[in-house]
C-alpha cells in the first residue's frame, strides 16, 4: 500500500518522495569528469510499472542538469557563488526533471553553467572551464557548457541545458554532439532560473538521435502527428557564405543525403537575408544605433543585436535588485552584459515585439509544416581556451548571429555534429517550424545515418583530393542558378551561371542557361553573345540557336534571327518554336 501511495506521488510529479537522494561533492575528482559537474546526486526513477503496461520510455539512460534546474534539496548556484550563497535549497524538483526521472531516467548530477547563464564561451572562472572532450585546446561553448561535456565525454547518455541565445546548439556543436533547442514555450520552465523569459528554452544534448528523440516524447508538450518525411528542404547560402571556415564539405553532406534519401525536387537554395528583409519590415526599421552604434549590414547580424538587446532588457528586468542588493563578483565575461545600461523606449520594446512576430510567420511561412531549413550551426571555430576575443562583444554577437534565427522566431532547431575539420568540430543545423518539434526530431532520426556515414566518406576523400573539383563546384554553381531562375530570381541566377563559367568555362550549358536570364532581363547583347560561346562550345545546341534568334530578332537583326531558327530547324525538323519564328519574321518581309 505504502510503495503505491508513493508511486502516485511520483506520477503526479508532486515531488520525489520514495527518491533515493544521495549526493558527493566532487571536489578533487574534477578532472576525471572533464570539470563537467558541480554536484553529483542521484534521483533514482520510480518501480518499473507491471506488466502489461509498458516499461518507463526512459528506462536504464542517465542524465544530468544545467545548474539552472531546481532539484528538491539542493541550492539552484546559477552559474555564481554568490547566488548559491544568497539562496535557499530548492523546496521541489522542477517540472522538467521530474518528468524526466518519472520517465524512467536516473538523474546523476547537476553540471557547470556560465556566470548567471549568461556568456557563450563556457569559461567559468568560478568554477573552472569544463574540458572540451572534443578539442581539450579549445572553449567548450556556453552556457550549458557542463551539460554538453557531460555527455560528450560519456558521462551520461543525455543532458539539459538552457538555451537563451545558442546556450545548447552552441556548446553541442563546438564539443561535437547533438543540441536541441525546442520551439518556445513548449517545454516546461517551471523551476528553471529565468536568463530571459521569452527567449530562453530548456534544450537537450545526446549522442544518439532516438535517445535525442525518446527525451522530446517526455518533455515536450506539443501533439503527436504521423511522422512524415520533409517536402521541402532550404539551404540558405548566404548563412554558410558567413562562416570563415570552409563549408562546402557540410553542404556536400547534407546535399548528398538529402538527394539520396528524398530525392533531389526536395532540395531548394535560399538567400535567407533577402528573404527576411522582405518579410520582416520591422527589423529594417529598428534603430541600428541601438546596436553599440556600429552599423551592421547583414540583415542577420541585425537580428542578432537585436535579440542581444532584448535578452539584456529582461535580464535585468528579473535580475537587477538581487545585483544591486548583493554586488556579487561577476565573470569578466558578462560584467558588460550586466552592466551596460540598456534602456529601451516602449516603441523600442514594441518594434523588437514585431521583429519576431513577424520573423515567426516568414520562416513559418517559409517551411510550413513540412520543411527544414538547412544552416550552420556557427560561423567561427572556437576559440581557444583563454583567446582575449571570447570577452568581446563582437564575439558574443558573431557567435549567436546564426542562433539568433530560431531563438528570435521561436522555432526550434538541432545541431548535428559532421565529423572533424581542421582540428576543431563541424555542425550543421536543421531548423523547422515553431511546434514543429516532433517532425524536426523525427526527422533528426531519418537523416543521421545518411550524414554521419556521408561526412566520414567526406572526411576521407578530402585527404586524397583536398577539395571540390572545380567541374563538381561549376555543377554546383549551375544547380543554383537553375533554382534561382526556377524562382525568377533572373539577376541571382546570371551570379551563379557565371560563377560556372568562371570555374569551367568549356561548358555550352552554362552561357546557354545564362542566356535565357539574360532574356528575361531584356538582356539582348549579352543573351545573344552567350548564345555565340554555347554555339561554338556545342555546334547541335538547338537552344542556343532558338535563344539567339530570339535575342537577333529582339535586337532587329532579322536576316541573322531567321539564319538562327532556319538552323534550329535543320538540327531538329519538328521544332515547334522555331518554325513559329520563322513564319511570323517571313511575314514581316511580305
Ligand atoms: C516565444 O517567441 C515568440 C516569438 O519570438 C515571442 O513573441 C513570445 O513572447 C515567446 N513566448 C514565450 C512564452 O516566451
Ligand atoms: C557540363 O554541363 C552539363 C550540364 O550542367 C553537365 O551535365 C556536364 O557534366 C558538364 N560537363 C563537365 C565536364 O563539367
Ligand atoms: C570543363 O568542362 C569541359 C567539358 O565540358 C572539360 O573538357 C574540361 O576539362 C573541364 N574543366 C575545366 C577546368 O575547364
Amino acid at each position: 500500500m505504502a510503495s503505491s501511495a508513493s508511486n502516485l506521488w511520483v506520477l503526479l510529479g508532486l515531488g520525489i518522495a520514495g527518491i533515493l537522494i544521495m549526493t558527493k561533492k566532487l571536489k578533487q575528482a574534477v578532472k576525471a569528469d572533464f570539470g563537467a559537474f558541480i554536484e553529483r546526486l542521484q534521483l533514482l526513477p520510480p518501480p518499473q510499472p507491471l506488466p502489461p503496461k509498458a516499461p518507463h520510455p526512459l528506462t536504464g539512460l542517465s542524465f544530468a542538469a544545467s545548474d539552472v534546474f531546481d532539484i528538491e534539496g539542493y541550492v539552484t548556484g546559477f552559474g555564481n557563488p554568490d547566488w548559491s550563497r544568497t539562496h535557499e535549497p530548492a523546496t521541489r524538483t522542477c517540472t522538467a526533471v521530474a518528468a524526466l526521472v518519472d520517465g524512467g531516467a536516473t538523474c546523476i548530477g547537476k553540471t557547470v553553467v556560465d556566470d548567471m547563464a549568461l556568456s557563450i564561451s563556457g569559461e567559468s572562472k568560478h568554477y573552472g572551464t569544463p574540458t572540451n572532450p572534443a578539442s581539450h585546446a579549445r572553449i567548450p561553448g556556453g552556457a550549458s557548457s557542463g551539460a554538453a561535456v557531460a555527455v560528450a565525454a560519456n558521462l551520461v547518455d543525455f543532458s539539459l541545458g538552457i538555451d537563451t541565445d545558442g546556450g545548447v546548439r552552441i556548446p553541442a556543436a563546438y564539443c561535437g554532439v547533438l543540441g536541441f533547442r525546442p520551439s518556445n514555450g513548449t517545454v516546461s520552465l517551471s523551476g528553471v532560473i529565468p536568463v530571459s523569459p521569452t527567449l530562453d528554452t530548456a534544450g537537450w544534448f545526446a549522442k544518439d538521435p532516438s535517445i535525442l528523440r525518446r527525451v522530446g516524447h517526455v518533455l515536450l508538450q506539443v501533439p503527436f502527428a504521423a511522422q512524415r518525411n520533409p517536402r521541402n528542404i532550404i539551404i540558405a547560402d548566404d548563412c554558410f557564405r558567413l562562416s570563415k571556415v570552409p563549408v562546402d564539405r557540410v553542404t556536400q553532406v547534407v546535399v548528398k543525403s538529402i538527394e539520396k534519401l528524398f530525392g533531389r525536387q526536395v532540395l531548394r537554395h535560399e538567400n535567407l537575408g533577402d528573404y527576411i528583409s522582405l518579410k520582416v519590415p520591422s527589423l529594417n526599421a529598428f534603430n541600428v544605433k541601438q546596436c553599440n552604434g556600429k552599423e551592421r549590414t547583414s540583415r542577420i547580424t541585425l537580428l542578432a543585436n537585436v535579440m542581444q538587446i532584448l535578452k539584456r532588457h529582461e535580464f535585468r528586468q528579473n535580475h537587477n535588485d538581487w545585483i544591486n542588493s548583493v554586488k556579487p563578483t561577476l565573470d569578466p565575461a558578462i560584467s558588460t552584459q550586466v552592466h551596460e545600461d540598456v534602456q529601451l523606449t516602449d516603441s523600442e520594446i514594441e518594434k523588437g515585439h514585431s521583429i519576431r512576430t513577424e520573423l515567426r510567420s516568414a520562416i513559418n511561412t517559409l517551411l510550413k509544416d513540412d520543411g527544414i531549413l538547412v544552416i550552420p550551426t556557427f560561423v567561427d571555430p572556437p576559440p581557444k581556451l583563454g583567446a582575449k576575443e571570447i570577452l568581446s562583444e563582437d564575439y558574443l554577437i558573431r557567435t549567436s548571429t546564426l542562433s539568433s534565427l530560431a531563438s528570435m522566431s521561436g522555432c526550434c532547431q538541432v545541431a548535428i555534429p559532421l565529423g572533424i575539420q581542421e582540428k576543431f568540430p563541424v555542425s550543421v543545423s536543421l531548423i523547422a517550424r515553431h511546434g514543429g518539434d516532433r517532425f524536426l526530431l523525427d526527422t533528426l532520426q531519418t537523416v543521421h545515418a545518411s550524414f554521419v556515414e556521408q561526412s566520414n566518406v567526406a572526411a576521407n576523400s578530402k585527404s586524397s583530393t583536398n577539395a571540390m573539383t572545380p567541374e563538381a563546384s561549376a555543377e554546383m554553381a549551375k544547380e543554383k542558378g537553375n533554382q534561382a531562375f526556377k524562382d525568377k530570381q533572373w539577376q541571382k541566377a546570371i551570379g551563379c551561371y557565371t560563377e560556372a563559367i568562371k570555374l569551367n568555362s568549356t561548358n555550352a550549358t552554362y552561357f546557354n542557361n545564362r542566356a535565357a536570364a539574360y532574356l528575361e532581363l531584356g538582356s539582348y547583347l549579352p543573351a545573344e553573345a552567350d548564345c555565340t560561346q554555347a554555339i561554338d562550345l556545342d555546334k547541335k545546341n538547338v537552344k542556343a540557336y532558338l535563344r539567339r534568334g530570339t535575342s537577333r530578332e529582339m535586337l532587329g537583326y532579322y536576316k541573322e534571327a531567321m539564319e538562327d531558327f532556319r538552323y534550329a530547324l535543320v538540327l531538329e525538323p519538328n521544332n515547334k518554336r522555331a518554325g513559329q519564328s520563322l513564319d511570323r519574321m517571313k511575314k514581316l518581309f511580305q
